[in-house]
């Protein structure tokens, strides 16, 4: 009995000893492939073969296990082979049980890669919690992975030189968003200096700074965001010079949320992230004349200087999608070592370069030629584009010498007459804010009006969207692309970047700007400003983590989360917020685009009408944009509007109607395509209703949450609205009384629209005439109301 626990116990600790082995320690002779990893003795970083996306091409590399969207699998802290990939996991890491060498053996039996030669036996490679692979001998340190950094800095890891050896340690970023091969940029330590420094190709681009009370003058600091902040360390000795940095926790905060992830990675565009906070630094706006670094912690801060080409006077690469019109010679250079930057530079330094194109990896088109316009659409690729080149022509710079001399004169009236004006819109402007018209109607209103619309500046904009970046696009609206961002203080946002073409004059757009930022209402999204600036105008709003109602609704693995309960609240929300629009807001906004796409979710699913006011905006000017998008989308317009052009508040009841079903159902108004099938979710709502079959429409995810006689409630709601005559649809002050009130009577509901006259209606409805708009403004057009 004795000798057999005895026994057990043995081979339990075996077991651990062998486990714990496997998990972060690598004998000599063992292995590890593209099925295996080694683990740090916490579980935080792993090390192990990986794949990028559609790509066989797989490399070993270092990273944490926890991080979302820092240095995690997808990006990992530190790679073995970045330059020299290898095929269908074939991959295998080994200390060689003979030589002692530490080698990836792969398909190319002849050609491993060899990180680490010479001769040893009873080797040993360790993955510690820091992230630093190391190989040992005994006691000594033969080989480790900070030394051989790659684009990332961990806590801990040196950036510097060792005088001994002459060995430098710096990062050097990725060419492209997912290709790990080296890159243009290098991250350093500057010894002499004491500051930080990033180089494109050898150039200097950006320098941090001095270290002055804790913080680089150009390293946005981390306390910022969260109560944590960097302890830099710069060491100086005859030995070796390096700075590093780790992390100083609040100790105020509790155990689990102390568990900081950091690391900073150089990325290929040559900006420091560190894990999910915002850039900390970089260059990607330094254009070489811009060194604007004043207040600190801006997106030019750090900038250097150099030389410009002439033709380069203080222009900036703008984002476009589009094309260009006229006759334009592509220079398709496909070299694998261009990243984008490099062809941002070469089309900088080119005079005749309009724009170019990289797509996040290597290669360049460039749009070269002479006089070419370019023309913005939505359905083409990202292009850079940069205004038209100055032409250096010596006749004409003769001509304008002489010229100018005459107009020496008359350009400074001109100045003069310029300040003038100028002087006169800044009060033009600083009137409208202080909202001398309409400040008194408005505070009657009863709500919290203290927020005026405030004006945010482009620089600080596109510092919080890093620059508009596809990645932090959230989508794209009727009235132009989303985009998520983050202040500096760490307030998220959701900006709207309006399309272009409103022809409305600045004036009366702030004017539209500064009522809507005036309402206020839990269920409305909450505009926080805009920011005008030349020909782009943008909303920013506050956002929403939950994205849009559609989003949930109609997603397979997300509508669970929907439950009835959720779904009834959501249902009520809406109804509160157009009822406030309709009625309570004293403007009397009509949506008319109402849809599961434009309620947006908070953090409680609490639904947010968004987009409301936006038709003001425009003043339904339908031919000038986004024609079906102002209009209306198709299924939610109600047949009035839809075949005579005529908008009320009813027809947002109707569009109301169709959201109440498909949030019952959980389906879409148009996902009916049977030809024998109903016609849309009105139909098949109204062919159930006629037969009792009510329950039939349910979501069938609701089944167990569902409350009966609510639901109930809330199709007979649902088919009152979408009634074809729009005087029989109840108000939204009826609509909301009769939803909260159990025992309200309720009419019951006739023939919807649309079930009589077939598929012939659809067509028509897709039909924006020029005469539609012109009642539409005639009828819908909000208007202030004295109460
Ligand atoms: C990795 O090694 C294990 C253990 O020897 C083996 O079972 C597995 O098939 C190997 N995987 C690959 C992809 O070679
Ligand atoms: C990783 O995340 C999981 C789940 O959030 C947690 O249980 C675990 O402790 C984390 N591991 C580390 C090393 O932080
Ligand atoms: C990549 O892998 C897929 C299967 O995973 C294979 O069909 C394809 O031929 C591979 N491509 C290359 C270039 O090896
Ligand atoms: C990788 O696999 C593909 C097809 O699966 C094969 O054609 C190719 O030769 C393999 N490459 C190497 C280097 O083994
Ligand atoms: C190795 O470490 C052991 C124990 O820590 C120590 O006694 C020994 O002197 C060390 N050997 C060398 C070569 O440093
Ligand atoms: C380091 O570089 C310096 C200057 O290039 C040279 O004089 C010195 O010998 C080098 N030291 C080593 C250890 O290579
Ligand atoms: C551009 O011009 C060249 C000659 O100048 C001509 O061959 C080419 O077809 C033109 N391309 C387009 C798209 O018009
Ligand atoms: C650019 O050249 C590469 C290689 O020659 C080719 O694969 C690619 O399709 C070209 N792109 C364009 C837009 O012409
Ligand atoms: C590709 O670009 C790199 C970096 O600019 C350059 O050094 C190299 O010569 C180019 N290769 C070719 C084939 O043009």
């Amino acid at each position: 009995m004795v000798v057999f626990s005895r026994k057990l116990l043995w081979l339990i600790i075996c077991a651990e000893l062998l486990v714990a082995a496997q998990q972060h320690i690598l004998k000599q002779g063992d292995f590890i492939n593209s099925s295996t990893t080694l683990v740090s003795p916490n579980q935080l970083f792993a090390l192990g073969f990986f794949h990028l996306a559609d790509s066989n091409l797989s490399y070993l590399g270092i990273w944490y296990t926890n991080s979302s969207e820092g240095l995690n699998v997808n990006h990992p802290a530190w790679i073995a082979n970045r330059d020299t990939p290898i095929y269908n996991s074939s991959g295998v890491l080994t200390i060689d049980s003979t030589t002692g060498n530490l080698i990836i053996s792969h398909s190319d039996a002849n050609n491993p890669i060899v990180l680490y030669s010479g001769r040893g036996l009873n080797r040993r490679l360790l993955l510690w919690d820091n992230g630093n692979l190391v190989l040992k001998e005994g006691n000594t340190t033969l080989w480790q992975s900070f030394d051989h950094p790659t684009d990332a800095l961990l806590p801990g890891m040196k950036l510097g030189i060792n005088h001994n050896t002459n060995w430098t340690w710096s990062l050097t970023s990725w060419i492209g968003a997912d290709n790990p091969a080296s890159g243009a940029f290098t991250l350093e330590w500057d010894h002499t200096e004491k500051m930080l420094v990033i180089k494109f190709r050898g150039k200097t681009y950006w320098t941090s700074g001095k270290l002055i009370n804790k913080n680089f003058e150009y390293i946005r600091p981390k306390v910022e965001f969260i109560n944590l902040n960097y302890n830099f360390k710069i060491i100086s000795n005859e030995d070796e010079e390096y700075f590093a940095y780790i992390l100083m926790v609040d100790p105020v905060l509790t155990p689990e949320s102390r568990r900081y992830l950091s690391g900073w990675r150089l990325d290929y565009q040559g900006n420091i992230f560190d894990e999910d906070r915002p850039q900390i630094a970089g260059v990607d706006n330094c254009y070489g004349y811009n060194t604007r670094s004043k207040p600190p912690h801006t997106f030019y801060a750090g900038c250097k200087l150099w030389e410009q080409p002439t033709c380069r006077d203080h222009l900036q690469y703008e984002i476009q999608t589009g094309y260009f019109e006229n006759n334009v010679s592509y220079l398709n250079d496909s070299n694998t070592s261009l990243g984008y930057t490099d062809c941002k530079v070469k089309c900088w330094e080119d005079c005749n370069c309009y724009g170019f194109m990289n797509n996040g990896d290597t290669g360049c088109i460039f749009y070269r030629g002479s006089n070419l316009k370019f023309h913005s659409s939505g359905n083409y690729p990202k292009i850079y584009v940069l205004p038209p080149a100055k032409r250096k022509k010596l006749i004409t710079m003769i001509v304008i010498v002489i010229v100018s001399l005459f107009l020496g004169l008359l350009s400074s009236l001109l100045y003069y007459q310029r300040r003038k004006n100028k002087q006169a819109k800044k009060t033009e402007i600083q009137e409208l804010l202080t909202l001398k018209g309409y400040s008194d109607s408005i505070n009657t209103m009863g709500d919290d009006c203290r927020n005026d619309l405030k004006f945010f500046s482009f620089t600080s904009i596109v510092a919080a969207t890093r620059n508009f970046s596809s990645d932090n696009k959230l989508g794209e609206g009727g009235f132009g692309p989303v985009y998520k961002g983050e202040f500096l203080d760490g307030q998220e946002i959701a900006v709207k970047r309006l399309s272009r073409k409103s022809t409305q004059g600045l004036t009366e757009l702030k004017t539209e700007l500064i009522l809507i930022a005036k309402l206020q209402h839990t269920n409305l999204v909450r505009l926080l400003g805009c920011c005008i600036h030349r020909q782009e105008k943008m909303l920013i709003y506050e956002y929403m983590p939950n994205k849009s109602l559609d989003s949930f609704l109609f997603n397979e693995s997300k509508r669970e989360q929907l439950t009835w309960e959720r779904r009834f609240s959501i249902i009520e929300g809406i109804a509160q917020g157009l009822l406030y629009l309709h009625k309570y807001s004293r403007l009397i906004i009509i949506h008319r685009d109402l849809k599961a796409a434009n309620i947006l979710l908070d953090q409680h699913m609490n639904p947010k009408i968004s987009d409301f006011g936006l038709a003001r905006i425009f003043k339904l000017n339908a031919a000038e944009i986004n024609t079906s998008r102002v209009v209306g989308t198709h299924g939610y317009m109600a047949p009035e509007y839809v075949m005579e052009g005529i908008y009320s508040m009813k027809s947002d009841v109707y569009s109301f109607g169709v959201l109440i079903l498909e949030i019952l159902s959980g389906r879409k108004i148009n996902s009916f395509n049977h030809v024998d099938g109903p016609l849309n979710l009105v139909a098949f709502a109204w062919e159930l209703w006629n037969r009792d079959a009510a329950f039939e429409l349910m979501d069938p995810s609701i089944s167990n949450s569902c409350i009966k006689h609510q639901f109930l409630r809330c199709v007979h709601l649902g088919l009152l609205c979408v009634e074809g005559n729009a005087v029989d649809r109840p108000t939204m002050i009826n609509l909301v009384s009769m939803l909260r009130n159990d025992t309200a009577v309720i009419p019951l509901p006739t023939r919807p629209a649309f079930c009589t006259g077939g598929k012939a209606h659809e067509k028509q409805s897709h039909d924006t005439r020029p005469s539609i708009n012109i009642s539409l403004n005639r009828l819908s057009i909000s208007t202030m109301e004295a109460r």
